[in-house]
């Protein structure tokens, strides 16, 4: 695929976004990955590659949970498709007055977000308030996106959030995107329709995920 790669400022954000595809490998389009500093390239496949097995991990227990078969859910996930959002926030003095990150949800199946700088900035939306997540030290916040929320036919909830900046700290944020396999159609799990009607329609990730999560 030719988009490898996106750098962009939002109109409504005050954030800079450098992104990269990470998976399936053969996506990865080498001359968008920074060769300074030089262990950057190393660091990012290997965190590309644990952070693609934490993924499926969780994606196994979801499915326990869920009560399916934990393959009908993994097999949406075939290729482990894979993108990675390296978002900086600089710090503004009016900070009450600015967002670092216009609310959204996540487009993709799961998504694997940690405060790199321990700078919080995260907010959900719980209930018409904002609330702000106090992330743990060294811990991902692990975020269900909508492709997950169809997949689960609404059991699992893609929620709206947000990024907020500080005002004298810069924030750095990354975020792993795991996506379904580009060419799926995808609806609610089969075995969560038997007897409960669908709650969510299909989409067609290619056009919905790719579009959406960039
Ligand atoms: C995202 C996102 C939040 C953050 O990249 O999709 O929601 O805290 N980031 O940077
Ligand atoms: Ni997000």
């Amino acid at each position: 695929m030719a988009r490898s790669l996106l750098c962009l400022r939002s109109r409504s954000s005050t954030g800079d976004m450098f992104y990269l595809v990470l998976r399936p490998n053969e996506s990865r389009d080498m001359r968008f990955w920074p060769a300074c500093p030089p262990s950057f390239r190393t660091s990012i496949d290997r965190y590309s590659t644990e952070t693609a097995k934490v993924a499926r991990c969780l994606l196994e227990f979801m499915a326990k949970h869920l009560g399916v078969e934990p393959e009908s859910l993994l097999e949406m996930f075939h290729g482990q498709s894979q993108g990675l959002r390296m978002n900086y926030y600089p710090p503004c003095r009016q900070a009450n007055k600015v967002l670092g990150m216009s609310p959204h949800t996540d487009a993709a199946g799961l998504t694997l977000l940690l405060q790199v700088n321990g700078v919080p900035g995260l907010q959900i939306r719980k209930d018409g308030k904002w609330l702000a997540l106090d992330a743990l030290d060294g811990a991902f916040i692990v975020n269900v996106g909508d492709v997950l929320e169809i997949l689960s036919n609404g059991k699992y909830k893609s929620v709206e959030h947000r990024a907020v900046v500080h005002p004298n700290r810069e924030r750095i944020s990354a975020a792993v995107f795991h996506r379904p396999c580009q060419d799926a159609l995808i609806g609610p799990l089969p075995e969560l329709v038997k007897t409960t009607a669908a709650k969510r329609g299909v989409i067609d990730v290619f056009s919905y995920v790719l579009c959406w999560d960039w």
